[in-house]
């Protein structure tokens, strides 16, 4: 019935037979601000994108060379279809509860016009916030199982535009991402954000990536055109394919602001619609873990004097979980195979044997007792050979007991040894794992991930995801910690690609092991974070004692996870953010406002709460001359009544933030 609505929604305008080259196909945005050209010339196909009549990207080739042959020249366009597709759907968590998708598509079909005549066809759609395309190899005698060794897509921007990155090389996308105009780039990953002279951002990225390589992007001969470069196998092939076959949806935002950026939903709307028929057991909250402490090396990850993953202390956690209401425990270290280095020898790992100071009968049974789920944790060292040979085992041991989300981790320069964490190896042992665990009703939380692309619309168990420079560089990084610019351009850079596991919430600055190493921010800006960065699994990553008698935890333990709608009042990337959001399961809004090293004032109209209601606002604030650097613990907290016609000062400290709860009353 659903599948029968959805057709009703799609109608097709116009089916067009066409043999000519000279046919300019053409395809507009619902709203006709977008536009996509798409043409051949001298046998080539190009396409070309421009917004209310500013070119966007120039003429960009399209096409592939594959192992035996090229598969870009002498095509001709043999037939165009267009049709217009508007739904609304809705997410089972996520930044708003509906997402619309509505788009207008144009697909054209080509041949080679001589030799073996292979086809090929390209299907954009064009939302009012982007376009979207990718290529599809029709089933044909002369095209059947073949090897890409270059995906040609180019991406010929109009001009050198500011834009933020991180090498194609950054290891696990572990990197801060640098400004730079968009000629001098080395080879970097997607997303790759820019900022144009006359005020617009886009954001090129992909979506729906399952059984190909991940896309970077290189400028040709220091020019503002971007080719495409395939993370490749080890012996050189970039994607082993076949016809039938499409290939992952190459994305552009195009945003009026940069708020605009973290509101795009066009790579879910690009995704394939939920597979999972019933989603009750996928549940988003608010995680504490046995970890911190292993990073500051309270605590060690193998059995020992040290070791953190004993009964006694996860019992300790649940108890504090349960006190202060999160859903989860995360335990790191509770299973044998921990050795001195275990991201050369992740073969040694057993998913079903637990350490002899971990009973995971008696911790789940008590877990249950006080309502709180244990958080599984597989680290591979990057073997996914030993993984998948454990992971139904190791699934539906942890099913047993009624743990219902496992945090996995890859942490080796190359799976197995020889295969990088972006290549096609490694998409589909990423895929597997998500759909085996969803069998087992399993939520998974990937760290070392390839980059996401939206498959949490397909797979909403996918949950969240790290391929980040997360919090635990605050504890060991040797460049000090992440710099306070560092959360005001992730929003806009990585988490365009979904959720992410940067975990928040580091109370205690202290670092005994590395004392030049810290949280570069005040704590109110920790409280921000929890809004500001968008995880559906959001971790208070600090050890328990740490929140012990400080009033201002109580933003942490108040803050949902899942949200019926999100806002950005106010963004610069790199300087400053504010997102408000409104709870899913109530009429409170909770907002985050951080700054870089700058302090900064920002006035916030309310002007998105319910006309005429009234709110009870909580104000967690930099307190006075709070800074960073010399007096970052200061926090102030502040009650007292707005509506939506009312207009908040913020004062933000040096690396400071402000985080606010509004209470319907
Ligand atoms: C790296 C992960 O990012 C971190 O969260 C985890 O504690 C270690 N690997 C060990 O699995």
């Amino acid at each position: 019935m659903k599948q029968l609505l959805k057709l009703l929604f799609l109608a097709l305008i116009c089916f067009t037979a066409c043999s000519s080259d000279n046919k300019q196909p053409l395809v507009s945005s619902p709203d006709g601000s977008i536009r996509v050209h798409v043409g051949i010339e001298e046998g080539k196909l190009y396409y070309s994108v421009d917004k209310n009549d500013k070119v966007i990207l120039n003429k960009s080739l399209l096409g592939f060379v594959l192992k035996d042959s090229e598969l870009n020249k002498n095509f001709k366009i043999t037939n165009i279809e267009e049709s217009s597709f508007s739904d609304t759907w809705t997410q089972s968590w996520g930044e708003e509860t509906t997402v619309d998708n509505k788009y207008n598509q144009l697909k054209v079909d080509m041949e080679e016009s001589a030799g073996l005549k292979r086809k090929l066809s390209v299907v954009f759609r064009v939302f009012d916030d982007g376009v979207g395309f990718r290529y599809e190899f029709p089933e044909q005698e002369n095209l059947k199982d073949f090897i890409i060794m270059d995906e040609l897509t180019e991406f010929a921007l109009a001009d050198n535009h500011k834009a933020w990155s991180i090498p194609y090389d950054t290891e696990y996308y572990e990197g801060l991402y640098k400004a730079a105009p968009a000629n001098e780039l080395d080879t970097v990953c997607t997303p790759l954000t820019m900022e144009t002279k006359d005020g617009l951002y886009l954001t090129i990225h992909e979506a729906n990536l399952t059984d190909y390589a991940a896309m970077n992007l290189m400028p040709e001969n220091n020019t503002s055109v971007l080719k495409t470069y395939l993370s490749p196998w080890s012996t050189g092939e970039k994607v082993f394919m076949k016809a039938p076959g499409v290939t992952p949806w190459r994305t552009i935002i195009i945003a009026n602001k940069p708020g605009d950026l973290i509101l795009s939903r066009l790579m879910l709307n690009l995704n394939e619609p939920c597979e999972i028929e019933d989603t009750s057991w996928i549940k988003p909250g608010r995680y504490i873990g046995i970890w911190w402490g292993m990073h500051m090396e309270k605590y060690t990850w193998y059995q020992g004097p040290k070791h953190g993953a004993t009964t006694e202390n996860t019992i300790r956690y649940i108890d504090f979980a349960a006190k202060h209401g999160f859903s989860g425990v995360l335990v790191e270290g509770w299973n044998d195979g921990w050795q001195n280095d275990w991201t050369k020898e992740g073969d040694k790992f057993s998913f079903t044997k637990a350490y002899s100071d971990f009973d995971l009968e008696k911790i789940t049974k008590y877990a249950a007792m006080k309502n709180v789920r244990l958080v599984g944790h597989h680290e591979t060292g990057g073997s996914t050979v030993n993984y998948e040979n454990q992971l139904d085992s190791a699934f539906s041991l942890y099913q047993r007991y009624g743990v219902n989300a496992v945090k996995t981790g890859y942490v080796s320069p190359l799976l197995d040894g020889k295969e990088m964490h972006s290549s096609q190896y490694a998409v589909r042992h990423y895929r597997k794992v998500i759909e085996t665990a969803a069998k087992y009703h399993i939520m998974i939380d990937n760290h070392e991930p390839v980059m996401p692309t939206g498959l949490q619309r397909t797979w909403p168990n996918l949950m969240t995801q790290e391929g980040l420079r997360g919090q635990e560089y605050d504890a060991w990084s040797q460049d000090g910690g992440n710099p306070p610019e560092h959360t005001t351009i992730i929003p806009f850079t990585r988490g365009l690609a979904g959720p992410m596991d940067f975990t928040p919430g580091t109370f205690n600055f202290s670092n005994p092991v590395f004392p030049n190493t810290r949280v570069q921010t005040t704590i109110a800006k920790q409280l921000a974070l929890s809004v500001v960065i968008y995880s559906p699994l959001q971790m208070a990553s600090d050890m328990i004692e740490n929140y012990e008698n400080r009033p201002e935890f109580e933003f942490i333990t108040s803050c949902p996870a899942n949200w019926a709608k999100t806002v950005v009042p106010d963004a610069k990337i790199g300087e400053y953010v504010t997102i408000a959001r409104k709870d899913r399961d109530s009429e409170n809004w909770f907002i985050g406002s951080i700054t870089n090293a700058e302090k900064r004032n920002l006035s916030l109209p309310l002007t998105f709460l319910d006309n005429g209601a009234k709110y009870k606002a909580k104000i967690f604030k930099d307190g006075k001359d709070a800074d960073y650097k010399t007096n970052p613990y200061r926090v102030e907290i502040e009650e007292l009544d707005v509506t939506s016609d009312t207009v908040l000062k913020l004062e933000l400290a040096t690396s400071g933030g402000t985080a606010i709860m509004i209470l319907k009353q």
